[in-house]
């Protein structure tokens, strides 16, 4: 079984030291730094670009998962990965040529996720189930951090791990929205591998302790499925 990470999203933190935010995140036990991009055009809200996350690359100690949301992602690939992305993400939603964009992402070195929002289904990656090196299912609808869980997206990551197994693909499932401790233990059983938190890591007094407690929540359900 793929061991279960966390990947705290620095979109809650404070944008004038996020050097600090990773720091704190690595100290709380992060083993990814999820960068939220967004474009103002595919979601409301406008984040970063490659230069921001050029900047992260030279202070983390774990690799960079870019979360692209932003139409034409295909574009603006090539540049993340350069930028020190070790894990790029596009939404299906924007991507009418989903495989060639898989298949560009993996060429340029980076492992190459799909995001599916939470009225896209599970369908559509299909025919892309073995291409993907990991899928990102949105547990609320993209553009803003500290928003409440959608509790069906439960659901829809058994699904999916069912679907990615039929293909042969152990690839994980990243989950990214409202995962704050009281959802982990059920996120973890329905099989999703790579948490995101944004606001119950960085909208906490103490990241690191919030952090911390989250790693510790995950480990803890994954004993309990594991025997160990
Ligand atoms: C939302 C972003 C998330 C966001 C999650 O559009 O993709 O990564 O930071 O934040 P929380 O954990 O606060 O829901
Ligand atoms: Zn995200």
């Amino acid at each position: 079984m793929t061991p279960v990470q966390l990947a705290p999203s620095i979109l809650s933190a404070d944008f004038a030291a996020l050097g600090e935010a990773i720091g704190m995140a690595e100290r709380g036990g992060a083993d990814i730094i999820h960068v939220d991009v967004m474009d103002g055009h595919f979601v409301p809200n406008i984040t970063v670009g490659p230069p921001v996350v050029r900047s992260l690359a030279k202070v983390a100690t774990r690799p960079l998962d870019v979360h692209l949301m932003i139409e034409r992602p295909e574009q603006h690939v090539a540049a993340f990965v350069e930028a020190g992305a070790a894990m790029v993400s596009v939404h299906v939603e924007v991507s009418p040529h989903l495989h060639r964009t898989l298949h560009y992402v993996r060429s340029l070195g980076a492992k190459a996720g799909a995001v599916l929002n939470p009225s896209t289904p599970i369908s559509t990656l299909e025919e892309v189930a073995g291409d993907v090196d990991y899928v990102l299912v949105m547990s609320v609808n993209p553009g803003f951090g500290g928003q409440a869980f959608i509790p069906s997206s439960l659901d829809k990551i058994r699904r999916l791990r069912a679907l990615l197994d039929r293909a042969g693909n152990q690839a994980p499932i990243e989950v990214d929205g409202g995962v704050d401790t009281t959802n982990v233990a059920a996120l973890v059983e329905a099989g999703a591998r790579i948490l995101v938190a944004g606001h119950a890591i960085f909208g906490q007094a103490d990241p690191v302790a919030a952090a911390r407690a989250l790693a510790a929540a995950a480990r803890a359900a994954e004993s309990a499925l594991t025997g160990r």
